[in-house]
Protein backbone atom coordinates (compact mmCIF):
# COMPACT_ATOMS: atom_id res chain seq x y z
CA UNK A 1 0.00 0.00 0.00
CA UNK A 2 1.10 3.64 -0.98
CA UNK A 3 2.30 5.60 2.05
CA UNK A 4 0.48 8.62 1.77
CA UNK A 5 -1.98 10.92 2.97
CA UNK A 6 -3.69 13.46 1.15
CA UNK A 7 -6.17 15.75 2.98
CA UNK A 8 -7.93 18.88 1.68
CA UNK A 9 -10.31 21.14 3.73
CA UNK A 10 -12.98 23.03 2.20
CA UNK A 11 -12.09 26.65 -0.06
CA UNK A 12 -13.13 29.13 2.03
CA UNK A 13 -15.52 31.69 0.01
CA UNK A 14 -13.29 35.22 -0.07
CA UNK A 15 -16.51 37.40 0.50
CA UNK A 16 -14.73 38.47 4.10
CA UNK A 17 -12.09 37.74 6.60
CA UNK A 18 -11.45 34.45 8.11
CA UNK A 19 -13.66 33.34 11.14
CA UNK A 20 -13.07 30.63 13.74
CA UNK A 21 -15.35 28.22 11.57
CA UNK A 22 -12.92 28.70 9.02
CA UNK A 23 -9.73 28.03 11.65
CA UNK A 24 -11.95 24.63 13.13
CA UNK A 25 -12.00 23.11 10.11
CA UNK A 26 -8.14 24.43 8.88
CA UNK A 27 -6.62 23.11 12.33
CA UNK A 28 -8.45 19.65 12.15
CA UNK A 29 -7.10 18.91 9.23
CA UNK A 30 -3.18 20.24 10.08
CA UNK A 31 -3.41 17.66 13.08
CA UNK A 32 -4.01 15.03 11.16
CA UNK A 33 -1.59 16.04 9.02
CA UNK A 34 1.28 16.47 10.95
CA UNK A 35 -0.07 13.12 13.31
CA UNK A 36 0.52 10.91 9.93
CA UNK A 37 3.47 12.74 8.78
CA UNK A 38 5.03 11.41 12.37
CA UNK A 39 3.69 8.04 11.25
CA UNK A 40 6.23 8.45 7.88
CA UNK A 41 3.61 8.97 5.80
CA UNK A 42 4.04 11.23 2.81
CA UNK A 43 1.58 13.69 3.64
CA UNK A 44 -0.16 16.66 1.49
CA UNK A 45 -2.58 18.89 2.86
CA UNK A 46 -4.48 21.14 0.31
CA UNK A 47 -5.92 24.73 1.80
CA UNK A 48 -7.35 27.01 -0.16
CA UNK A 49 -9.71 30.18 -1.66
CA UNK A 50 -13.08 30.12 -3.75
CA UNK A 51 -13.29 33.15 -4.77
CA UNK A 52 -15.47 33.51 -8.17
CA UNK A 53 -19.33 34.03 -8.06
CA UNK A 54 -22.05 36.42 -7.47
CA UNK A 55 -21.41 36.56 -3.34
CA UNK A 56 -17.67 37.57 -4.43
CA UNK A 57 -18.73 40.23 -6.96
CA UNK A 58 -21.43 41.80 -4.88
CA UNK A 59 -19.23 42.01 -1.94
CA UNK A 60 -16.24 43.77 -3.83
CA UNK A 61 -19.27 45.97 -5.34
CA UNK A 62 -20.23 47.19 -1.99
CA UNK A 63 -16.13 48.31 -1.47
CA UNK A 64 -15.84 50.00 -4.93
CA UNK A 65 -13.32 47.15 -5.52
CA UNK A 66 -12.41 45.55 -8.20
CA UNK A 67 -13.36 41.63 -7.75
CA UNK A 68 -9.80 40.57 -8.55
CA UNK A 69 -8.02 42.74 -5.93
CA UNK A 70 -10.85 41.86 -3.28
CA UNK A 71 -10.31 38.83 -3.34
CA UNK A 72 -6.33 39.06 -3.16
CA UNK A 73 -6.55 41.08 0.03
CA UNK A 74 -8.78 38.28 1.36
CA UNK A 75 -6.65 35.35 0.28
CA UNK A 76 -3.45 37.38 2.37
CA UNK A 77 -5.94 37.35 5.56
CA UNK A 78 -6.41 33.69 5.24
CA UNK A 79 -3.46 32.72 4.36
CA UNK A 80 -2.18 35.05 7.04
CA UNK A 81 -4.14 33.47 9.65
CA UNK A 82 -3.18 29.79 8.45
CA UNK A 83 0.94 31.41 9.35
CA UNK A 84 -0.41 32.60 12.92
CA UNK A 85 -2.27 29.04 13.91
CA UNK A 86 0.83 26.87 12.65
CA UNK A 87 -1.29 25.46 9.51
CA UNK A 88 1.87 23.75 7.79
CA UNK A 89 0.02 23.16 4.27
CA UNK A 90 1.24 21.62 1.30
CA UNK A 91 -0.51 23.67 -1.60
CA UNK A 92 -2.81 26.51 -1.82
CA UNK A 93 -5.35 26.48 -4.88
CA UNK A 94 -7.15 30.22 -5.51
CA UNK A 95 -9.50 29.40 -8.32
CA UNK A 96 -8.62 32.59 -9.93
CA UNK A 97 -5.11 30.72 -10.43
CA UNK A 98 -4.36 30.50 -13.78
CA UNK A 99 -3.51 26.53 -14.31
CA UNK A 100 -7.05 26.31 -11.98
CA UNK A 101 -9.16 28.42 -14.44
CA UNK A 102 -7.58 26.16 -17.65
CA UNK A 103 -7.79 22.88 -16.16
CA UNK A 104 -11.78 23.88 -14.97
CA UNK A 105 -12.16 25.18 -18.80
CA UNK A 106 -10.93 21.97 -19.62
CA UNK A 107 -12.99 19.52 -17.65
CA UNK A 108 -16.27 21.54 -18.95
CA UNK A 109 -15.22 21.03 -22.28
CA UNK A 110 -14.64 17.48 -21.64
CA UNK A 111 -18.34 16.77 -20.06
CA UNK A 112 -19.92 18.54 -22.81
CA UNK A 113 -18.07 16.64 -25.85
CA UNK A 114 -19.07 13.17 -23.68
CA UNK A 115 -22.93 14.86 -23.65
CA UNK A 116 -22.96 15.05 -19.49
CA UNK A 117 -23.65 18.80 -20.07
CA UNK A 118 -26.42 19.88 -22.59
CA UNK A 119 -28.20 23.15 -22.71
CA UNK A 120 -31.34 23.95 -21.20
CA UNK A 121 -33.23 26.10 -18.60
CA UNK A 122 -33.63 25.85 -15.05
CA UNK A 123 -35.84 27.99 -12.47
CA UNK A 124 -35.93 27.62 -8.80
CA UNK A 125 -35.01 29.51 -5.73
CA UNK A 126 -31.66 31.10 -5.24
CA UNK A 127 -29.70 31.47 -2.21
CA UNK A 128 -26.39 33.40 -2.89
CA UNK A 129 -25.49 33.04 0.69
CA UNK A 130 -25.20 29.43 -0.53
CA UNK A 131 -24.76 29.90 -3.63
CA UNK A 132 -26.98 27.24 -4.49
CA UNK A 133 -30.69 26.49 -5.41
CA UNK A 134 -32.79 25.30 -2.44
CA UNK A 135 -36.02 23.03 -2.80
CA UNK A 136 -38.61 24.35 -0.80
CA UNK A 137 -38.59 21.51 1.61
CA UNK A 138 -35.17 22.86 2.54
CA UNK A 139 -36.71 26.06 3.82
CA UNK A 140 -38.15 27.40 6.98
CA UNK A 141 -40.95 29.91 6.72
CA UNK A 142 -40.00 30.15 2.87
CA UNK A 143 -36.04 31.27 4.13
CA UNK A 144 -32.78 29.77 3.94
CA UNK A 145 -31.76 28.40 7.37
CA UNK A 146 -28.37 29.33 6.92
CA UNK A 147 -28.58 32.32 6.03
CA UNK A 148 -32.30 33.52 7.80
CA UNK A 149 -32.58 35.21 4.23
CA UNK A 150 -35.49 34.50 1.58
CA UNK A 151 -33.86 33.24 -1.88
CA UNK A 152 -34.64 35.00 -5.39
CA UNK A 153 -37.00 33.46 -7.53
CA UNK A 154 -34.54 32.71 -10.94
CA UNK A 155 -35.79 31.21 -14.00
CA UNK A 156 -32.55 31.48 -17.07
CA UNK A 157 -31.11 29.80 -19.65
CA UNK A 158 -28.40 27.39 -18.98
CA UNK A 159 -26.05 23.99 -19.18
CA UNK A 160 -27.09 21.55 -17.30
CA UNK A 161 -25.51 18.58 -15.94
CA UNK A 162 -26.65 15.26 -16.28
CA UNK A 163 -27.48 13.81 -12.40
CA UNK A 164 -29.58 11.30 -12.17
CA UNK A 165 -28.36 8.63 -14.32
CA UNK A 166 -25.10 7.95 -12.05
CA UNK A 167 -27.19 7.87 -8.61
CA UNK A 168 -28.07 4.66 -8.46
CA UNK A 169 -24.01 3.63 -8.80
CA UNK A 170 -23.50 6.19 -6.30
CA UNK A 171 -26.03 4.71 -3.74
CA UNK A 172 -23.80 1.53 -4.02
CA UNK A 173 -20.55 3.57 -3.58
CA UNK A 174 -21.75 5.15 -0.35
CA UNK A 175 -23.18 2.23 0.88
CA UNK A 176 -20.13 -0.38 0.46
CA UNK A 177 -18.20 2.55 2.08
CA UNK A 178 -15.96 2.74 -0.98
CA UNK A 179 -17.09 6.17 -0.52
CA UNK A 180 -17.33 6.63 2.79
CA UNK A 181 -19.32 9.80 4.40
CA UNK A 182 -18.62 10.27 8.21
CA UNK A 183 -20.04 9.94 10.74
CA UNK A 184 -22.12 7.17 10.13
CA UNK A 185 -25.27 9.90 10.57
CA UNK A 186 -24.36 11.82 7.84
CA UNK A 187 -23.73 8.71 5.48
CA UNK A 188 -27.70 7.49 6.56
CA UNK A 189 -28.99 11.53 6.21
CA UNK A 190 -27.36 11.03 2.99
CA UNK A 191 -28.63 8.05 1.68
CA UNK A 192 -32.14 8.75 2.83
CA UNK A 193 -31.94 11.79 0.71
CA UNK A 194 -30.77 9.76 -2.22
CA UNK A 195 -33.24 6.86 -2.21
CA UNK A 196 -35.90 9.12 -1.27
CA UNK A 197 -35.72 11.20 -4.50
CA UNK A 198 -34.60 11.20 -8.32
CA UNK A 199 -31.83 13.59 -8.21
CA UNK A 200 -33.26 16.70 -10.79
CA UNK A 201 -30.16 17.75 -13.13
CA UNK A 202 -28.15 20.79 -12.25
CA UNK A 203 -27.22 24.13 -13.15
CA UNK A 204 -23.87 23.98 -13.85
CA UNK A 205 -23.36 27.51 -15.27
CA UNK A 206 -24.64 31.42 -14.80
CA UNK A 207 -25.29 33.97 -17.65
CA UNK A 208 -25.68 36.79 -15.70
CA UNK A 209 -22.87 36.27 -13.38
CA UNK A 210 -19.61 38.20 -14.81
CA UNK A 211 -17.15 37.07 -11.99
CA UNK A 212 -16.46 33.44 -12.90
CA UNK A 213 -15.09 30.96 -15.65
CA UNK A 214 -16.34 31.25 -19.41
CA UNK A 215 -17.86 28.08 -20.33
CA UNK A 216 -15.20 27.67 -23.13
CA UNK A 217 -18.03 26.20 -25.66
CA UNK A 218 -20.32 29.52 -24.82
CA UNK A 219 -18.60 32.79 -23.77
CA UNK A 220 -21.97 34.33 -22.90
CA UNK A 221 -22.04 31.92 -19.59
CA UNK A 222 -19.62 31.39 -16.70
CA UNK A 223 -19.32 28.42 -14.61
CA UNK A 224 -21.34 27.70 -11.76
CA UNK A 225 -19.10 28.51 -8.60
CA UNK A 226 -19.54 25.03 -7.02
CA UNK A 227 -18.16 23.50 -10.01
CA UNK A 228 -15.62 25.85 -10.45
CA UNK A 229 -14.91 25.28 -6.65
CA UNK A 230 -14.84 21.25 -6.20
CA UNK A 231 -12.24 20.94 -8.93
CA UNK A 232 -9.70 22.47 -6.57
CA UNK A 233 -9.59 19.28 -4.75
CA UNK A 234 -8.20 18.23 -8.53
CA UNK A 235 -6.30 21.41 -9.95
CA UNK A 236 -4.75 21.71 -6.41
CA UNK A 237 -2.34 18.40 -6.74
CA UNK A 238 -1.62 19.38 -10.68
CA UNK A 239 -4.51 17.58 -12.18
CA UNK A 240 -4.19 17.99 -16.02
CA UNK A 241 -6.95 16.02 -18.10
CA UNK A 242 -5.12 15.91 -20.90
CA UNK A 243 -2.02 14.29 -19.16
CA UNK A 244 -4.12 11.90 -16.83
CA UNK A 245 -5.76 10.88 -20.35
CA UNK A 246 -2.39 10.19 -21.68
CA UNK A 247 0.60 8.50 -20.21
CA UNK A 248 1.00 10.26 -16.91
CA UNK A 249 2.92 13.43 -18.03
CA UNK A 250 5.05 15.55 -15.78
CA UNK A 251 1.96 17.69 -14.41
CA UNK A 252 0.05 14.39 -13.08
CA UNK A 253 3.13 13.35 -10.89
CA UNK A 254 1.73 14.88 -7.96
CA UNK A 255 -1.51 13.57 -8.91
CA UNK A 256 -0.96 10.59 -9.46
CA UNK A 257 0.81 9.98 -6.38
CA UNK A 258 -1.54 11.31 -4.33
CA UNK A 259 -5.35 11.01 -5.57
CA UNK A 260 -7.59 10.29 -3.86
CA UNK A 261 -7.94 12.12 -1.36
CA UNK A 262 -7.69 9.88 2.46
CA UNK A 263 -9.92 12.33 4.16
CA UNK A 264 -11.73 15.17 3.41
CA UNK A 265 -13.13 17.54 5.88
CA UNK A 266 -16.39 19.57 5.49
CA UNK A 267 -18.63 21.32 7.79
CA UNK A 268 -21.83 19.73 7.69
CA UNK A 269 -23.73 22.83 5.45
CA UNK A 270 -21.82 21.96 2.16
CA UNK A 271 -22.30 18.02 2.80
CA UNK A 272 -25.00 17.81 0.28
CA UNK A 273 -22.97 19.47 -2.84
CA UNK A 274 -19.88 17.12 -1.73
CA UNK A 275 -21.82 13.59 -1.54
CA UNK A 276 -23.84 14.58 -4.80
CA UNK A 277 -22.11 16.91 -7.27
CA UNK A 278 -18.74 16.04 -6.47
CA UNK A 279 -18.89 12.27 -7.01
CA UNK A 280 -21.09 12.38 -9.92
CA UNK A 281 -18.66 14.79 -11.73
CA UNK A 282 -15.93 12.48 -11.16
CA UNK A 283 -17.76 9.73 -12.04
CA UNK A 284 -18.37 11.34 -15.64
CA UNK A 285 -15.02 12.17 -15.90
CA UNK A 286 -13.43 8.82 -15.01
CA UNK A 287 -11.69 9.05 -11.83
CA UNK A 288 -11.33 6.98 -8.38
CA UNK A 289 -13.80 8.52 -5.77
CA UNK A 290 -12.01 9.76 -2.65
CA UNK A 291 -12.03 7.45 0.21
CA UNK A 292 -13.65 9.74 3.00
CA UNK A 293 -15.64 12.63 3.47
CA UNK A 294 -15.40 13.72 7.20
CA UNK A 295 -18.70 16.27 8.18
CA UNK A 296 -17.94 17.84 11.03
CA UNK A 297 -21.06 20.44 13.20
CA UNK A 298 -21.05 23.67 13.90
CA UNK A 299 -19.33 26.10 16.08
CA UNK A 300 -21.79 28.12 17.94
CA UNK A 301 -21.10 31.02 19.81
CA UNK A 302 -23.11 31.46 22.92
CA UNK A 303 -25.85 28.80 21.45
CA UNK A 304 -26.30 31.09 18.37
CA UNK A 305 -24.78 30.73 14.71
CA UNK A 306 -22.26 33.57 14.44
CA UNK A 307 -23.28 36.49 12.38
CA UNK A 308 -22.30 39.97 12.00
CA UNK A 309 -25.80 41.03 13.29
CA UNK A 310 -25.89 39.23 16.34
CA UNK A 311 -22.00 40.91 16.94
CA UNK A 312 -21.27 37.10 18.38
CA UNK A 313 -18.10 36.67 16.09
CA UNK A 314 -15.05 35.19 17.62
CA UNK A 315 -12.56 36.62 16.02
CA UNK A 316 -9.76 34.00 15.59
CA UNK A 317 -7.02 36.67 15.91
CA UNK A 318 -8.05 37.79 19.41
CA UNK A 319 -8.14 34.12 20.36
CA UNK A 320 -4.72 33.98 19.53
CA UNK A 321 -3.51 37.35 20.72
CA UNK A 322 -5.16 35.80 24.17
CA UNK A 323 -4.00 32.43 23.99
CA UNK A 324 -1.74 32.02 21.26
CA UNK A 325 -1.94 29.71 18.52
CA UNK A 326 -1.85 26.45 20.46
CA UNK A 327 -3.83 27.53 23.24
CA UNK A 328 -6.66 28.54 20.35
CA UNK A 329 -5.76 24.86 18.83
CA UNK A 330 -6.24 23.05 21.78
CA UNK A 331 -9.30 25.42 22.78
CA UNK A 332 -11.04 24.71 19.74
CA UNK A 333 -10.61 21.03 19.35
CA UNK A 334 -11.28 20.08 22.75
CA UNK A 335 -14.59 21.94 23.38
CA UNK A 336 -16.57 18.80 21.76
CA UNK A 337 -16.77 15.93 19.74
CA UNK A 338 -15.93 16.57 15.86
CA UNK A 339 -18.77 15.53 14.34
CA UNK A 340 -21.10 17.56 16.84
CA UNK A 341 -22.17 20.90 17.14
CA UNK A 342 -20.51 22.53 19.94
CA UNK A 343 -21.26 26.29 21.83
CA UNK A 344 -18.22 28.64 22.85
CA UNK A 345 -17.80 31.62 24.67
CA UNK A 346 -14.98 33.70 25.52
CA UNK A 347 -15.60 33.43 29.50
CA UNK A 348 -15.59 29.02 28.79
CA UNK A 349 -12.69 29.60 26.76
CA UNK A 350 -10.38 31.89 29.76
CA UNK A 351 -11.63 29.15 31.96
CA UNK A 352 -11.01 26.38 30.50
CA UNK A 353 -7.55 27.60 29.32
CA UNK A 354 -6.82 28.57 33.33
CA UNK A 355 -8.00 24.74 34.11
CA UNK A 356 -6.33 22.72 31.33
CA UNK A 357 -3.59 24.78 30.10
CA UNK A 358 -2.20 27.49 32.82
CA UNK A 359 -2.89 25.14 36.11
CA UNK A 360 -2.91 21.00 34.12
CA UNK A 361 -0.30 21.10 31.62
CA UNK A 362 1.79 24.00 32.35
CA UNK A 363 1.63 23.51 36.19
CA UNK A 364 2.91 19.57 35.93
CA UNK A 365 5.72 20.36 33.27
CA UNK A 366 7.20 23.18 35.72
CA UNK A 367 7.19 20.65 38.59
CA UNK A 368 8.72 17.88 37.11
CA UNK A 369 10.97 19.58 35.58
CA UNK A 370 12.29 21.81 38.88
CA UNK A 371 11.56 18.31 40.42
CA UNK A 372 14.44 16.57 37.83
CA UNK A 373 17.21 19.34 38.28
CA UNK A 374 17.04 17.68 41.82
CA UNK A 375 18.37 14.23 40.11
CA UNK A 376 20.45 12.71 37.62
CA UNK A 377 17.99 10.12 36.78
CA UNK A 378 17.64 10.35 33.19
CA UNK A 379 14.00 10.30 31.33
CA UNK A 380 14.49 6.52 29.76
CA UNK A 381 11.65 5.55 27.92
CA UNK A 382 10.42 2.95 28.50
CA UNK A 383 7.22 1.26 26.93
CA UNK A 384 5.62 1.74 30.25
CA UNK A 385 3.30 4.01 28.59
CA UNK A 386 2.09 2.43 25.25
CA UNK A 387 -0.75 1.09 25.79
CA UNK A 388 -2.36 4.92 26.43
CA UNK A 389 -0.37 5.68 23.47
CA UNK A 390 -2.30 3.50 20.70
CA UNK A 391 -4.97 4.22 22.23
CA UNK A 392 -4.88 8.11 21.35
CA UNK A 393 -3.22 6.93 18.20
CA UNK A 394 -6.79 5.37 17.28
CA UNK A 395 -8.86 7.68 18.56
CA UNK A 396 -7.28 10.10 16.19
CA UNK A 397 -7.66 7.77 13.28
CA UNK A 398 -10.85 7.96 14.16
CA UNK A 399 -11.28 11.89 14.04
CA UNK A 400 -12.14 11.78 17.57
CA UNK A 401 -10.37 14.49 18.44
CA UNK A 402 -11.94 15.87 21.65
CA UNK A 403 -11.52 11.97 22.98
CA UNK A 404 -7.76 11.87 22.17
CA UNK A 405 -7.24 15.39 23.76
CA UNK A 406 -9.24 14.07 27.16
CA UNK A 407 -6.86 11.07 27.57
CA UNK A 408 -3.82 13.14 26.97
CA UNK A 409 -5.61 15.36 29.81
CA UNK A 410 -6.21 12.58 32.09
CA UNK A 411 -2.46 11.27 32.18
CA UNK A 412 -1.76 15.28 33.02
CA UNK A 413 -4.65 14.97 36.01
CA UNK A 414 -3.31 11.61 37.14
CA UNK A 415 0.29 12.85 36.86
CA UNK A 416 -0.18 16.19 39.15
CA UNK A 417 -2.32 13.88 41.53
CA UNK A 418 0.45 11.48 41.40
CA UNK A 419 2.63 14.45 42.54
CA UNK A 420 0.41 15.29 45.18
CA UNK A 421 0.15 12.02 46.51
CA UNK A 422 4.03 11.15 46.82
CA UNK A 423 5.49 14.35 47.54
CA UNK A 424 8.66 14.27 45.40
CA UNK A 425 10.12 16.81 46.99
CA UNK A 426 10.26 15.45 50.42
CA UNK A 427 11.14 11.71 49.10
CA UNK A 428 14.22 13.18 47.43
CA UNK A 429 15.72 13.85 51.27
CA UNK A 430 14.06 10.74 52.36
CA UNK A 431 14.19 8.09 50.31
CA UNK A 432 16.25 8.21 46.97
CA UNK A 433 15.24 5.48 45.59
CA UNK A 434 11.43 6.42 45.42
CA UNK A 435 12.42 9.16 44.43
CA UNK A 436 14.15 8.28 41.55
CA UNK A 437 10.98 5.67 40.61
CA UNK A 438 8.85 8.27 40.91
CA UNK A 439 10.89 10.53 38.75
CA UNK A 440 11.35 7.92 36.02
CA UNK A 441 7.13 8.02 35.66
CA UNK A 442 6.65 11.47 35.59
CA UNK A 443 9.72 11.98 33.05
CA UNK A 444 8.15 9.13 30.74
CA UNK A 445 4.97 10.39 30.92
CA UNK A 446 6.00 13.97 30.08
CA UNK A 447 7.97 12.67 26.94
CA UNK A 448 4.76 10.59 26.05
CA UNK A 449 2.54 14.07 26.40
CA UNK A 450 5.24 15.99 24.18
CA UNK A 451 4.76 13.34 21.76
CA UNK A 452 1.04 12.38 21.40
CA UNK A 453 0.66 16.88 21.90
CA UNK A 454 2.75 17.07 19.08
CA UNK A 455 -0.17 17.11 15.98
CA UNK A 456 -2.07 19.14 18.27
CA UNK A 457 0.23 21.35 20.06
CA UNK A 458 3.36 21.56 17.56
CA UNK A 459 5.16 24.42 19.80
CA UNK A 460 3.73 23.35 23.17
CA UNK A 461 5.22 19.69 22.56
CA UNK A 462 8.78 21.10 21.25
CA UNK A 463 8.88 23.27 24.36
CA UNK A 464 8.56 20.55 26.14
CA UNK A 465 10.78 18.06 24.79
CA UNK A 466 13.51 20.66 25.07
CA UNK A 467 12.94 21.11 28.71
CA UNK A 468 13.71 17.37 29.16
CA UNK A 469 16.26 17.33 27.21
CA UNK A 470 18.12 20.31 29.11
CA UNK A 471 16.41 20.20 32.45
CA UNK A 472 15.19 23.51 31.73
CA UNK A 473 12.37 25.36 30.94
CA UNK A 474 12.11 28.90 29.54
CA UNK A 475 9.33 30.80 31.27
CA UNK A 476 6.02 29.90 31.76
CA UNK A 477 4.49 27.68 29.05
CA UNK A 478 1.17 28.92 29.69
CA UNK A 479 0.26 32.33 32.14
CA UNK A 480 -2.81 32.17 33.65
CA UNK A 481 -5.73 34.82 32.37
CA UNK A 482 -7.47 36.88 34.86
N1 LIG B 1 -16.66 27.92 -0.73
C1 LIG B 1 -17.49 26.93 -0.17
C2 LIG B 1 -16.77 25.59 -0.06
C3 LIG B 1 -16.23 25.06 -1.34
S1 LIG B 1 -15.35 23.58 -1.12
C4 LIG B 1 -15.13 23.02 -2.65
C5 LIG B 1 -17.92 27.37 1.22
N2 LIG B 1 -17.13 28.26 1.83
S2 LIG B 1 -17.36 28.92 3.28
O1 LIG B 1 -16.43 30.01 3.39
O2 LIG B 1 -18.73 29.20 3.50
O3 LIG B 1 -16.84 27.83 4.27
C6 LIG B 1 -17.60 26.74 4.60
C7 LIG B 1 -16.84 25.86 5.57
O4 LIG B 1 -16.27 26.62 6.63
C8 LIG B 1 -17.76 24.90 6.28
O5 LIG B 1 -18.05 23.77 5.57
C9 LIG B 1 -16.94 24.58 7.49
O6 LIG B 1 -15.94 23.68 7.14
C10 LIG B 1 -16.37 25.93 7.85
N3 LIG B 1 -17.28 26.69 8.72
C11 LIG B 1 -17.88 27.88 8.44
N4 LIG B 1 -18.61 28.27 9.51
C12 LIG B 1 -18.52 27.37 10.48
C13 LIG B 1 -18.90 27.30 11.83
N5 LIG B 1 -19.63 28.23 12.43
N6 LIG B 1 -18.47 26.22 12.53
C14 LIG B 1 -17.64 25.27 12.00
N7 LIG B 1 -17.26 25.33 10.76
C15 LIG B 1 -17.83 26.24 9.91
O7 LIG B 1 -18.92 26.88 1.71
Amino acid sequence: MVNKFYITTPIYYANAKPHIGHAYTTIAADVLARFYKLQNKEVFLLAGMDEHGFKIQQAAEKVGKNPQDFVDEIAQDFKKLWKDLGIDYSGFVRTTDKNHKETVQKVLQMLYDKGAIYKGEYEGLYCVGCEQFKSENELADGKCPDHDTIPEKMKEECYLLKMSDKQTELIEKIKSDEFKIAPERYKNEILSFLESQKLNDISISRKNVKWGIELPFDSKHTAYVWVDALLNYLTGIGWDPVNSLCEHGASGELFNKFWGPDVQLIGKDILRVHATIWPIILMHIGIELPKMIFTHGHILSGGKKMSKTLGNIIDPDEMIEKFGADGARYLLLSAGPFGEDIDMTIERMIEKYNADLANGLGNLVSRVIKLAQMTNVECQISNQCQNPNDKILKLIEKLELDQALGCIWKIIADDNKYIADNKPWKLVKTDEEKFKEVMQKLLGDLNLIAETLNPFMPETSEKIKKALETKKLDGVLFMRIK
